[in-house]
């Protein structure tokens, strides 16, 4: 143990339980040779910055927030995960000099509204921004979205694209129009009024995250809209423009995934408090799949003349197979099995539904020989199935835990 908390709580005051533990401000006190006692280093403006392979816009991008946020109390939250190109140890690199800097490092896990989510959560500023780290977002804006904060009666305030005197930077047609078109799809869910409810750039007040951290569906790239369509109270928000930039390093991620996940937050905020969003869509399937079943089965009870053992075997192994297929494109984008842990996956699918469909063919024979109707036989032994196929695969084939 470095420092005394007693001690230390002179030195920090409130800030004391949260510093004691590495004696941080002590130490950035005495490095910069200041005066100034330690609590009045006391960051009051956070800004989180997501990273994904973003090694070579750390040093230019802390160098303009630094300039932007002359005479500002900030710090900087790095939330990365797990880049492969070392943007964590970049960022520790320079949080080993200024205390200003800080690295949250994720293992395992994806997710930009995550990771902003958890940024917020790991410091205790009353402002926190959120900010890209690929220079695309104008950081001039830091200080004048600060300045509305604490002057203003408002509680978050926007970096706009759509507002007089924002715009898209050099954007392609097609993705100006896919960001429109998204815009508008999202008024279905957010209650603000709100021209750019997808942007990535926001400053709030902390209670603003705190009132909705819980009802945060916190999947995928919207944490803004989220975070609108979450608050139990409408949040007073006021938008100002900026020119969104072109990335200088480094590729975007926006890709199909980001749809999926987009699609997976409406439908949430939309369902998502009577059903879970991936049940919905595993039932989906398997209501695909059960068509395809019942389809496979009629012809080969009736084309090929098959005992309805045999038949309702075929069906069920067919439908397991698309089943899987369909469910590791959709249910599961976000951790979709590719090359061998797709066979294992495969296999392990099989396996489960192996179970499955041995009780499946088991309750279909015996209500087919109760009934003799063969499609109230095949609809039981597919329900019994698919709840236990559903349960099994979440956890042992795409390892949701
Ligand atoms: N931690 C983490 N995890 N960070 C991520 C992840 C992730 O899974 N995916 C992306 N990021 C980081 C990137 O490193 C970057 O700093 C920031 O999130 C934005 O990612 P980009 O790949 O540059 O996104 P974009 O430029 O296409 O999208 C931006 O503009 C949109 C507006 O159309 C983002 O600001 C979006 O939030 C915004 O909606
Ligand atoms: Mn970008």
């Amino acid at each position: 143990m470095p420092s005394n908390p007693v001690a230390m709580s002179h030195l920090a005051g409130t800030a004391v339980s949260q510093r004691t533990k590495d004696g941080a401000p002590a130490v950035a006190s005495e490095h910069k040779g200041s005066a100034a006692p330690s609590a009045s280093r006391v960051p009051e403006l956070t800004v989180i910055v997501p990273t994904l392979n973003e090694r070579n816009n750390i040093v230019p991008l802390l160098d303009l927030i630094e300039t932007a946020l002359d005479g500002v109390a900030w710090e900087v939250i790095f939330v990365d995960d797990d880049s492969r190109d070392g943007t964590a140890d970049a960022v520790r690199e320079i949080a080993r000099r200024d205390a200003r800097v800080r690295c949250l490092q994720r293992l395992g896990r994806r997710g930009l509204s995550s990771a902003c989510i958890e940024g917020v959560l790991a410091c205790a500023s009353p402002y926190v921004a959120v900010m890209d780290a690929d220079l695309q977002h104008d950081e001039r804006l830091l200080p004048q979205m600060l300045h509305v904060l604490k002057n203003e009666p408002y509680d978050l305030v926007v970096g706009s694209r759509y507002v007089e005197g924002g715009g898209l930077g050099e954007w392609d047609e097609r993705r100006a129009t896919i960001s429109s078109l998204a815009t508008r799809l999202s008024r279905v869910i957010c209650k603000a009024e709100i021209a750019d409810p997808m942007s990535g750039f926001f400053m709030a007040r902390r209670e603003v995250f705190e009132a909705a951290l819980r009802k945060l569906s916190g999947e995928g790239f919207k944490i803004l809209l989220d975070l609108l369509a979450s608050s139990p109270k409408p949040v007073r928000q006021k938008e100002l423009p900026f020119q969104f930039r072109q990335r200088q390093h480094g590729d975007s991620k926006l890709d199909t995934l980001v749809a999926w996940e987009f699609g997976m937050l409406l439908a949430d905020k939309l369902i998502g408090h009577i059903v879970p969003v991936r049940f919905a869509l595993f039932a989906f399937i398997g209501a695909l799949g059960l068509v395809l079943h019942l389809g496979v089965l009629w012809s080969s009870l009736t084309l090929l003349g098959a005992s309805f053992v045999t038949a309702q075997a075929i069906a069920t192994a067919l439908a397991m197979t698309f089943n899987f297929f369909l469910n590791n494109l959709f249910t599961y984008r976000d951790q979709r099995l590719r090359g061998a842990r797709l066979i294992r996956g495969l296999a392990s699918f099989y396996l489960i539904c192996g179970v499955g469909a041995f009780a499946n063919v088991g309750v279909a024979s015996y209500v087919f020989a109760a009934h003799n109707a063969w499609w109230i036989a095949g609809i039981s032994g597919v329900v019994i199935g698919s709840v236990w196929n559903y349960a099994v695969s979440s956890v042992f084939t795409w390892n949701r835990r």
